[in-house]
């Protein structure tokens, strides 16, 4: 998450979203009205249950007592799971409700603060912490109907201590619990990923060092025209794994693409969504897929998420893991590179549906 050099880049007008309903609720500026073929095909939730075409559920009390038949049968979704859909939403996670909505009330907090209070952790052109829109990298480049606050977690060389808010009081302590929490919760992830890649259980821990650790907070203010903007624009997500939670009452707003159609995701009472990123998916040589994923916002209803990015350490070099890797029948589809370079690429361009991930592709 290396800041570029900011002098070289210029964004024009960023209006604050939260901002502008204040004072024309009705108004979508111009620079947020995405093109027709931008807003996609949706396939409506009611389809959608009946079709049984939402995320798989993955229950983690049924991997607590290994090797049992529960526990088999639990992985093979999951590896279904990470290979047809690259999302998936937990249950029975062991995180207290309590830490989950403690991190959400801090963070509601902090977006409800005055603008002048949010501005002291600006998020400057070209980097990717602090308080405003991330990947802008023009004055013509569209906007998402969204505020985001984002900061790097741990290690602690990736803190940047000058964006901590002091305001609300609880936030640094809140979101300290919150994000130790999370970050079991990934390394327990990942063994059960390893394991249904038929890999050693600490594989991925054990290559990963000291991981890498980062939250975007997302706050989605509600839209007079929900059909003309984006939430947050198309991407997969350049982490190893994220975690996504909606606040408590959350209406339906992240949606993924699957067979070309946007399916949204439904939220489940005490879940947290989990999506394989770009760099398990050249770790497992293309066979559990970093899947694009977007917001979309609600008329009425503001939306809040808290979104966990969880990657190896910059210094680790990523390919395809050679037992997933056959010569014969299932070539190197991605190239070596450092993790590193891949997260400076990554932050350094917009958000653009799986183009990043042309940075490690082998193309024949
Ligand atoms: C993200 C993301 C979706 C959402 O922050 O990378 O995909 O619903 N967020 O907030
Ligand atoms: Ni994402």
């Amino acid at each position: 998450m290396a800041p570029l050099p900011i002098s070289s880049i210029r964004v024009g007008q960023i209006d604050d979203v939260q901002e502008l309903i204040k004072f024309k609720p009705n108004k979508v500026p111009e620079r947020f009205i995405r093109e027709e073929y931008e807003r996609g095909v949706v396939v409506s939730s009611l389809k959608t249950q009946h079709l049984h075409h939402q995320i798989p559920v993955i229950d983690l009390s049924k991997l607590s007592k290994p090797h049992n038949d529960d526990f088999f049968f639990e992985i093979l979704k999951l590896s279904q799971a990470c290979e047809d859909w690259g999302f998936f939403q937990v249950i029975n996670h062991g995180i207290e409700v309590e830490v989950v909505e403690d991190v959400e009330k801090v963070a509601k907090e902090f977006f409800d603060m005055p603008l002048e209070e949010k501005k002291k952790y600006p998020m400057e052109p070209g980097t990717v912490q602090g308080y405003g829109q991330a990947f802008i990298f023009s004055e013509d480049q569209k906007l998402d109907w969204c505020n985001m606050f984002a900061l790097g977690v741990h290690p602690p060389q990736i803190r940047n201590p000058k964006l901590w808010p002091s305001k609300p009081a609880r936030f640094s302590e809140s979101l300290e619990g919150y994000s130790k929490e999370i970050r079991e919760l990934c390394k327990r992830l990942l063994k059960y990923i390893a394991i249904s890649l038929g890999l050693k259980e600490e594989r991925f821990e054990e290559m990963f060092g000291e991981a890498v650790q980062a939250v975007r907070m997302n706050y989605y203010p509600p839209c007079s025209s929900p059909d003309l903007v984006l939430g947050l624009s198309p991407h997969s997500d350049g982490s190893a794994l994220t975690v996504l939670q909606q606040s408590k009452n959350s209406c339906v707003g992240l949606q993924i693409l699957k067979d070309n159609t946007w399916v949204p995701v439904k939220p489940l009472p005490n879940a947290l969504v989990i999506n394989i990123g770009d760099t398990i998916e050249v770790l497992s040589n293309g066979k559990y897929k970093s899947v694009e994923h977007r917001a979309v916002t609600n008329r009425e209803k503001e939306r809040l998420t808290i979104v966990t990015f969880y990657a190896p350490n910059y210094e680790v070099k990523i390919e395809p893991m050679s037992e997933l890797v056959d010569d014969e029948t299932n070539p190197c589809k991605y190239r070596s590179y450092n993790h590193g370079d891949y997260s400076y690429h990554y932050v350094s361009n917009k958000l653009q549906g799986k183009k990043s991930l042309d940075f490690a592709k082998i193309l024949n």
